[in-house]
């Protein structure tokens, strides 16, 4: 039995607080694949959206850093009035949840467990490969989520730093796209996965290209598919979802370009967006004054 990345609070809500928003939280657009789920899977539910692209990409940094930014950010949304939370990236979901838990009073769901889960149950021959940013790969959150469940399992993780730089600049199917997926993917061709997760928010752009060099034999999870399911499962038991009218439009925050996250977010949901920027963080308050030197 999965354990589930959800803090469930004992009651259900009264019906206005149904209409309580969603939150989720992302370095960037990475985590509109989640938005385009929940917009299919939970149409009634309203979104509240943080996108810290001031700190884009989370991928390289250390985890600890990573952490901390999604715990300010889960306290801001708190204020928002959310009625739970969505950590709609992979490698802020990899440094651990338990302390956002600790500190968040509402549900806080991840995208790493619910994947974990539906590798378990989509390998036949017990070899599932994880694709990610190298923080998520190094911090070994979706081996440990697997073998808690199935330890036989075997779990083959490869870091794809580029694919995250490829899909920013657009290119999902250049000829340097292929030759890079080539290279990431041969050892996980060779470790024979039938399984393959796509363990970050860009990667399914890529997802014909990684399909085509993986074989059609190998099965491909997105996270995003998964972690609806598990928002609308965990949601669904304890009362929470909306099932009236959806309270209000759908709010994004960014603290950083807010201009380029409306373009690609727009052409990634097809529908129009209204953005904000915040200067969220100490060091964005900070006024700079370069005195002139002689
Ligand atoms: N959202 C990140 C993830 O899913 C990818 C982009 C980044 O490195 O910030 O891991």
């Amino acid at each position: 039995m999965i354990y589930l990345e959800v803090d469930l609070l004992k009651q259900s809500l009264a019906p206005l607080e149904l209409k309580r928003p969603i939150g989720l939280l992302d370095s960037g657009v990475g985590g509109l694949t989640v938005v385009k789920e929940l917009i299919q899977q939970l149409s009634n539910e309203q979104l509240i959206y943080f996108g810290d692209t001031v700190h884009f990409p989370y991928g390289p940094r250390d985890l600890r850093e990573v952490k901390g930014f999604a715990i300010e950010i889960a306290k801001f949304l708190l204020e928002q009035g959310v009625k739970a939370i969505i950590v709609a990236c992979n490698t802020a979901s990899a440094a651990g949840l338990e302390e956002l838990k600790r500190e968040i009073a509402v549900p806080i769901i991840g995208v790493i467990e619910p994947v974990a889960q539906a590798a378990v149950n989509a390998t036949k021959n017990g070899r599932v490969g994880i694709i990610g940013t190298v923080g998520t790969i190094n911090s070994n959150a979706h081996k440990n989520a697997i073998k808690s469940c199935m330890p036989e399992i075997e779990v083959f993780g490869q870091p794809c730093p580029l694919f995250v730089n490829l899909v920013e600049e657009g290119k999902v199917d250049e000829k340097e796209t292929w030759e890079v997926a080539e290279y990431y993917l041969k050892p996980l061709k060779e470790a024979e996965v039938d399984v393959l997760i796509l363990g970050c928010t860009h990667f399914p752009h890529l997802r014909p290209v990684i399909s085509k060099v993986m074989g059609d034999k190998v099965t491909l999870l997105d996270p995003a598919e998964e972690t609806v399911k598990a928002v609308a499962r965990i949601l669904g038991k304890e009362g929470r979802l909306n099932y009236g009218k959806k309270a209000d439009y759908d709010r994004y925050w960014v603290t950083a370009q807010p201009e380029k996250f409306q373009q690609v977010g727009q052409k990634l949901l097809n529908i129009p967006l209204q953005v904000k920027m915040i200067k969220f963080w100490p060091e964005q308050r900070t006024e700079k004054c370069l005195e002139a030197v002689d």
